[in-house]
């Protein structure tokens, strides 16, 4: 393509794009941004308070389902009804093939339930296994435990939600007390008419109560094991037994285990990113967060000074308890007619991130490789993407007046960018008395945090497009004969602590990946229980790696990596 044919088409576009703007511009200034008062957009430097919860709300959201971001942040902070759609298949293996006539575990992919198939050969040898598909017949009721939910980990918090509903407290000896949990689970569900509960471990699992109801046997297989003769299986459901066996395990050479068990992971991995594992369909009117300050008060002085990793719900305090479970059953009590207010909360708060995601990563890299030797060519490289993110939201008339380049700090004439910026995506539900009438308590909640967490991403990018204006880095907004003499090295490291503090506020899983890279050979991996036993069982406990989970990749096919 020649110059002047870009040239070309870019007029042409431009035309057609005002031709365009003009109605949309029209419909947008005639609404009023929110009911918030002004003074809530007079000062960019104001930060979030240290213990805010927004910004973690918004990443539990945007992580419903998905594998990644649940196996790096074990500790489950959500509840929220879902149902499975008549239709799903789900899988059980087990040692015969009787249907189960008391609550048992179904997973959603075989390759999760087939390592947990076995038989009855009263000698001990394994020829064949029972492999057990079912389909539902009817919607089921389910509840999501966010969080690796189904992970049996000693003095975790993976269970600390389930155990403080059936048990009131969290029991540090009853970490593997799964068939009470399962039994007290179901039992507490039955008021509420649960069919089941949605979990996640090295992938998804439905704990499911009732194998007579909602859902028909369709096949019934002998399925041949990938268990050499005298191989005992890996029970992967802990017992105290199985926890020793496990560990011995990792350090087995056998091909079935590692074959079993990376196809197993493989199968999580499938659901590691939006959407998920798509065959629970979640219901965020009923959406509950123990992240919410207003629901669990008393979480807050517990989360001080802790790593997100070490978040816990076990120390809630009897009345938030109580307030908890008041809100559960309400949500759980509601009639098919409690629709809420019909906003897609999951779109919107997927379209927020997509918006910056993957721009904010680019911007960390151009400052990460920004150097004395490139100053120039990058500064302005990083101002180009930062007037991109905030274009919608800069207006003709959004620029600084001479003086307030001089003075250099006067940031004001940015203020409706950043307001724009910040409450475009919701202002119409806050204008609107019929829409707002309408929200659940769980989509007030949702609209804050979404609202917050909005707040802060435009106000760190709105000033550090400020700080480019005022230092002459936008091509857009000349600086005519007042350029003062900025030393570009130094917005460079303001943008970078600004860019740095922002997005570890926010610490999306999108952007925990493995760098460089993996090969074709390979699968990008983050510790997931129970793979890393014999750490936890490690008398001596040195190695503490699976604790923060970081991504590495891994080896598809033999000979395996170690997970
Ligand atoms: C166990 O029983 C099977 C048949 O049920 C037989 O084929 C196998 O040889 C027996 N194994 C041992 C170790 O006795
Ligand atoms: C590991 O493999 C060896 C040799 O194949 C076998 O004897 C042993 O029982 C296996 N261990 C487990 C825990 O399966
Ligand atoms: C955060 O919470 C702690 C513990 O409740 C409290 O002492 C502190 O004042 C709070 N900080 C802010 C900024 O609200
Ligand atoms: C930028 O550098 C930091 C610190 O070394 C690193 O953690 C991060 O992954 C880098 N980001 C990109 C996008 O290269």
């Amino acid at each position: 393509m020649r110059v002047s044919d870009v040239s070309l088409g870019l007029a042409f576009l431009c035309h057609v794009a005002q031709a365009n703007q003009i109605p949309v511009q029209l419909a947008s200034s005639s609404i009023d941004a929110t009911s918030a008062p002004t003074s809530q957009w007079t000062d960019l430097t104001a930060r979030p308070h240290d213990n805010a919860t927004s910004q973690l709300i918004f990443d539990n959201v945007n992580s419903i389902s998905q594998h990644w971001t649940h196996t790096r942040y074990r500790n489950g902070h959500s509840i929220i009804p879902g149902t499975v759609p008549v239709g799903t298949l789900l899988y059980h293996g087990r040692d015969s093939e009787e249907l189960p006539t008391f609550p048992e575990w179904a997973s959603t992919d075989p390759e999760h339930s087939f390592p947990f198939c076995g038989d009855r050969e009263s000698n001990g040898t394994i020829t064949g296994c029972w492999h057990l598909t079912l389909v539902a017949t009817r919607s089921l009721k389910v509840l999501y435990f966010d969080g690796s939910s189904a992970s049996n980990i000693k003095d975790g918090g993976t269970l600390d939600i389930q155990d403080l509903l059936v048990w009131g407290e969290v029991d540090p000896t009853r970490w593997l007390d799964e068939r009470a949990r399962i039994n007290a689970l179901c039992a507490w569900g039955k008021e509420f008419g649960l069919d089941g509960f949605f979990r996640m471990e090295m992938d998804f699992e439905i704990m499911l109560c009732d194998f007579s109801q909602g859902v028909e046997l369709i096949s019934t297989d002998y399925l041949a094991s990938w268990w050499a003769r005298h191989v005992t299986p890996p029970l992967w459901r802990p017992t105290e037994r199985s926890a020793v066996r496990s560990s011995l395990l990792s350090s087995n050479e056998t091909l079935a285990a590692k074959v079993l068990i990376f196809e197993a992971v493989r199968a999580g991995s499938w659901h590691n990113s939006y959407p998920g594992e798509s065959r629970v369909v979640v219901d965020l009117t009923g959406f509950i967060s123990l992240y919410d300050t207003t629901l669990a008060p008393s979480l807050v002085p517990l989360r001080q000074g802790l790593e997100r990793w070490d978040h816990r719900t076990a120390g809630i305090s009897a009345t938030d308890l109580t307030g908890l479970r008041i809100r559960l059953s309400e949500v759980l009590s509601r009639g098919p007619d409690a629709v809420g207010s019909g906003v897609d909360w999951r779109t919107l708060y997927r379209v927020v991130l997509e918006r910056y995601a993957e721009r904010l990563e680019l911007t960390e890299y151009l400052l990460n490789t920004t150097a004395s030797h490139n100053v120039n060519d990058r500064a302005s490289q990083i101002q180009t993407q930062l007037r991109v993110m905030l274009t919608p939201y800069i207006l003709y008339t959004s620029r600084p007046t001479p003086h307030s380049i001089s003075v250099s700090v006067d940031d004001s004439w940015a203020l409706s960018v950043w307001q724009g910026c910040a409450t475009r995506h919701t202002a119409h539900i806050h204008a609107s008395t019929t829409l707002r009438s309408r929200l659940t308590i769980s989509e007030r909640l949702l609209l804050r945090a979404l609202d917050e967490t909005n707040r802060e991403i435009c106000r760190v990018v709105v000033r550090m497009w400020v700080a480019g204006v005022h230092a002459g880095l936008d091509s857009l907004i000349p600086l005519e004969g007042n350029k003062p003499a900025a030393d570009p090295l130094l917005i460079v490291q303001g943008w970078r602590s600004e860019a740095s503090a922002l997005m570890q506020w926010l610490d999306w899983g999108v952007w925990v990946k493995c760098r460089p890279a993996c090969g074709v050979e390979e699968m990008c991996y983050l510790p997931t229980w129970p793979f890393f036993w014999d750490m936890i069982l490690d008398p001596e406990g040195k190695d503490e790696r699976w604790k923060r989970p970081q991504p590495r990749c891994v080896r598809q096919f033999e000979p395996y990596s170690k997970l």
